[in-house]
């Protein structure tokens, strides 16, 4: 199946005192989903930005917001983060005891649920939950930081999750997030990637620039 490549540029590495410009510099370029990386000092070592921000964002931005939780428990916080406006809502499978419940409270609210597995987490593990999410999140760097250098494992990953998806004729969308830059971005997309998450690459320097060099580099060939 023929998944849409999509560019989902990480607030983590803006400019916060600029947001508003950096976000429509970012759709500027092309971009079609913001990414919303949440920490909160537990499950990654950082602390990032919540509901508050989240919502100041939404009114600033049309482009759909991808949140990813790295948050314990994010089951706790599912009904705040529909309301803060998240579209796709993405929890952490080590940081969940009931995927499955979870991923279904997720879509009820009409919000599309995603799945994060981090680099230590064999694909294995998630193999039986492509059937219950919209969006699975490759890690391909340690979640918690920005501007780190992608894990080269990682990559076997992707395109083992690729495959069952493909297998099962799944509507999944599969995102990398961690360390994708300008010259790499092709290795995860013929892993079989299709939302690109990027931080640093994205938000350092010319932002609306940045974006349409990822996209041209994105579109399909052929
Ligand atoms: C890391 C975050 C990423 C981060 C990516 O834990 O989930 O979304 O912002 O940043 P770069 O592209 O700089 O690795
Ligand atoms: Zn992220």
């Amino acid at each position: 199946m023929e998944r849409k490549r999509r560019l989902a540029p990480s607030i983590l590495a803006a400019d916060f005192m600029h947001l508003q410009e950096q976000i429509d510099a970012a759709k500027a370029g092309g971009a079609e989903y913001l990414h919303f990386d949440v920490m909160d000092g537990v499950f990654v070592p950082a602390i990032s930005f919540g509901m508050p921000v989240m919502k100041s964002v939404k009114k600033g931005c049309t482009l759909p917001l991808d949140v990813h939780l790295m948050i314990t428990q994010p089951e706790r916080y599912v009904t705040d983060f529909v309301r803060a406006g998240a579209d796709i809502l993405t929890v952490h499978y080590e940081a969940v005891k009931s995927h499955s419940r979870v991923l279904e409270e997720i879509r009820t609210w009409g919000v599309k649920a995603g799945l994060a597995i981090s680099p230590e987490t064999p694909a294995e593990e998630v193999k039986d939950l492509l059937a219950e999410i919209d969006q699975i999140t490759v890690m391909t760097v340690r979640p918690g930081f920005g501007g780190q250098t992608y894990i080269p494992e990682c990559i076997d990953k992707v395109r083992q999750i690729a495959d069952w998806v493909d297998e099962k004729g799944y509507a999944v969308d599969i995102e990398v997030d961690g360390g994708v830059k300008h010259d790499n971005v092709d290795i995860f997309l013929n892993a079989g990637a299709n939302v690109i998450v990027t931080g640093s690459a994205a938000f350092k320097g010319d932002v609306e620039q940045n974006v349409r060099i990822f996209l041209e580099k994105m579109e399909e060939k052929g």
